[in-house]
């Protein structure tokens, strides 16, 4: 029973689609054209076109092609226009009729006269001009092979045609037709474009704008009126960056289009396949006869919406109608800024005819971020004041003990660390300043602070293979070393950073929060982004930690018959665990947490916090180990264990 009714309805529906369509955007204009026999003087072609929708007659005698009635909405105009003299008797003309924008032009013998311009769109219209058989005697003179929207009436000779229209609200219908089919959303953009009025046109489903960017302008806010009178609700903010003027051009003619309801844009056919779901407000924008892509500026659009649900994510999307027919929403080209849980913004750089609105999609980002946040913090001052007093402490203990090579390495670590750790805490407090150019900056330092702390790690784990290895050779000296590990990073992130476009404002996001996702200045999330973190990052880490074990090894065959390594091989062996920790834990940090579980999560980020502090611990313990031995053994085989120490340090 209740199948039947729905089939019924269905078929009702499709029955009232075919008939609609019949009404599409040509339908609704009126073309009428014929060949006019006149005499061989001059000829004039005379109007008088009146508000309402009744009748409109189109005749022509001897010296006059008339056209006059009432099918106007507002426009009242009626003049005489003399026509150039004809060769021959015979001039071909063509009436053009566009109810909804109040349009009537008539084209003689290819030019065109414009009888009414367009006046905005009409709010009601005569709409389905339809002849009327008015039987009038055949004269010498008149109109042949007349035809209406290219179909011919008939061949013979007339003297008059007249054609009545349907009164009908228009812009309500071009609501209704726009809705009908998906490719035809765009048919309101395109009508507010041509309606040559500026400013503002309310429509029953949606509100236009056209406005004029002019070149060297700052750009321009637009906001649009509220909808509801009761309640209302901010509606979306967009800003127009002067770059949408095309070179060479002095300005550009900019159509918004607003949508409060997103009925024109849900997804035909099947039940809602995926979990997305669009928020109510879309805004369409489009510069007249352009194509616009990869803009210096982009196009800002701030959405205000309702609070999305903590399972929740917003993301800008848009659709361009040029290359997908169907509704289909793309995040290509927009990038989307969370500023509030109930605030995003859009920014796009490229505008075909398409529309951009805030997407639901369901999160998938890191659990637990805000404590997240706050132990790394914690962890990360510890650092700090760690490896200041380890610096100061370095310092003292080499100005005492002259040449120990070692101390300026583990010096420079400190201080590499010491700039990380700093900079890591700042990367948030910059991020949200929302300056551009200083994110980029932060990020780059940021990168190098992280490079420098691995390639002196590096040099640490080498320096203590070298010494262990290779007992009494010197190491290289010390500017050599202090170039590679200071002047490297800083050459990759110089270089990097002024060719590729990799550093700047990234977003992590949580998944426990509603709240702003987290903020840092880094390597952005972009494939070039990507390559370049594993590019250098990862591959460096890698290599560091294959190094280090490789020389564990070599080390370990080498000393294992000395009678100080077997007294003291658990005291090396956790010192040298604790420098391979130091270095595999940050590179964690920078990975995509996506896979990684809630207490990996939290232990790397606790460790990697730390880093200062065990640096410093490392010191402490070595310290305590150098007096114990220097007190126990006040014999000659105390500068070989003291010796042996000193290898330990190292690593
Ligand atoms: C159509 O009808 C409405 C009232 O029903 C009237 O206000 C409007 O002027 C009419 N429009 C035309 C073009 O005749
Ligand atoms: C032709 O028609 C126009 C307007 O309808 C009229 O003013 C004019 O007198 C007519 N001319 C002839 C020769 O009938
Ligand atoms: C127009 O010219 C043709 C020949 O060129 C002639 O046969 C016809 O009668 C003329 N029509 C009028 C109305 O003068
Ligand atoms: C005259 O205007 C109509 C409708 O706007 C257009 O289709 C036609 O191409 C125009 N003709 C010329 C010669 O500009
Ligand atoms: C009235 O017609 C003349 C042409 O004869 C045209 O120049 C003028 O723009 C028209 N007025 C309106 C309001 O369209
Ligand atoms: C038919 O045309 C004549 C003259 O052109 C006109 O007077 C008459 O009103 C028209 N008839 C109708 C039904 O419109
Ligand atoms: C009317 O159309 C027919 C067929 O297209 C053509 O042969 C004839 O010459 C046309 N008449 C005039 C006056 O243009
Ligand atoms: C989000 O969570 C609510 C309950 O907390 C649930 O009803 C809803 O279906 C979830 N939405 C998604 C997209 O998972
Ligand atoms: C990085 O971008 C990809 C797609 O562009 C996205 O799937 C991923 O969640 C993003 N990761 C982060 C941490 O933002």
């Amino acid at each position: 029973m209740k199948q039947e009714k729905s089939r019924e309805i269905l078929r009702l529906a499709v029955l009232l689609a075919l008939l609609r369509h019949g009404v599409s955007e040509t339908d609704r204009d009126f073309r009428m054209c014929g060949t006019w026999e006149h005499g061989w003087g001059s000829r004039n072609l005379w109007f008088d076109v009146k508000k309402g929708c009744e009748t409109v007659s189109v005749a022509a005698n001897a010296s006059t092609l008339s056209i006059s009635g009432s099918i106007m909405g507002s426009c009242e105009n009626s003049s005489s226009i003399p026509l150039d003299s004809a060769q021959g008797n015979t001039t071909h003309f063509c009436v053009f009729f566009d109810p909804l924008l109040d349009l009537l032009q008539v084209e003689v013998r290819g030019q065109n006269h414009t009888l009414c311009r367009p006046a905005g769109l009409q709010e009601s219209c005569c709409t389905g001009l339809s002849r009327i058989d008015n039987k009038s005697a055949s004269e010498k003179y008149g109109i042949w092979n007349g035809s209406i929207r290219g179909d011919l009436m008939n061949m013979d000779r007339h003297k008059i045609y007249m054609f009545r229209g349907e009164n009908n609200s228009c812009k309500a219908d071009l609501c209704s037709e726009a809705g009908e089919k998906p490719e035809q959303v765009d048919s309101i953009e395109k009508a507010v474009m041509r309606s040559g009025k500026m400013g503002k046109t309310d429509l029953p489903c949606a509100q236009g704008s056209v406005m004029e960017l002019k070149k060297g302008s700052h750009g321009l806010d637009v906001t649009f009126p509220p909808t509801k009178r009761e309640h209302p609700k901010p509606t979306p903010l967009v800003h127009l960056p002067p770059s949408l003027v095309s070179s060479g051009k002095r300005s550009a003619k900019v159509v918004l289009t607003y949508f409060s309801e997103p009925t024109l844009f849900q997804k035909r056919g099947g039940e809602e396949r995926r979990k997305e779901r669009v928020l109510k407000e879309v805004v369409g924008i489009s510069v007249e006869n352009e194509v616009i892509s990869g803009l210096p500026e982009p196009v800002r659009i701030t959405f205000h919406h309702d609070t999305v649900s903590k399972n929740e994510t917003t993301q800008c999307v848009s659709w361009d109608t040029r290359k997908d027919p169907e509704v289909e929403w793309r995040k290509e080209g927009c990038e989307t800024i969370r500023k509030f849980p109930s605030e995003t913004e859009c920014r796009c750089d490229h505008l075909t005819y398409f529309a951009i609105l805030v997407q639901l999609k369901p999160r998938v980002k890191v659990p637990h971020l805000v404590a997240l946040t706050y132990i790394s913090a914690v962890c990360c001052a510890v650092s700090v004041f760690s490896c200041i007093i380890l610096i100061f402490a370095l310092t003292r203990a080499q100005r005492r003990s002259g040449q120990d090579q070692s101390s300026p390495i583990h010096r420079s670590l400190a201080v590499a660390l010491l700039l990380l750790t700093l900079l890591f805490l700042l990367t948030g407090v910059l991020a949200s300043l929302e300056n551009h150019s200083l994110c980029i900056a932060m990020g780059a330092l940021l990168h190098y602070a992280l490079l420098c702390s691995f390639t002196w790690m590096a040099i640490e784990v080498f320096n203590a293979f070298w010494l262990i290895y290779r007992v009494l050779k010197p190491l290289p000296k010390h500017y050599a070393l202090n170039l590679m590990g200071f002047g490297l990073p800083a050459g990759l992130v110089i270089l990097f950073g002024s060719t590729c476009d990799v550093y700047g404002l990234r977003e992590i996001e949580s998944s426990d929060e509603t709240t702003i996702p987290h903020k840092m200045c880094w390597i952005k999330n972009t494939t070039s982004g990507s390559l370049f973190h594993y590019g250098t990052n990862i591959s460096f880490l890698a290599c560091l930690v294959c190094a280090g074990v490789a020389m564990l090894c070599l080390v370990l065959r080498k000393v294992q018959n000395r009678t100080e390594w077997k007294q003291n091989r658990v005291a090396f062996l956790s010192l040298w665990g604790l420098s391979c920790l130091f270095g595999s834990t940050w590179g964690l940090a920078f990975l995509d947490f996506g896979a990684l579980s809630v207490a990996v999560l939290f232990l790397c980020s606790i460790l990697n916090s730390l880093q200062g502090f065990f640096l410093m611990l490392r010191f402490c313990i070595l310290e305590m180990m150098r007096r114990k031995s220097a007190v126990a053994d006040g014999s000659s085989s105390a500068s070989t264990r003291q010796h042996m120490l000193q290898e330990q340090e190292k690593s």
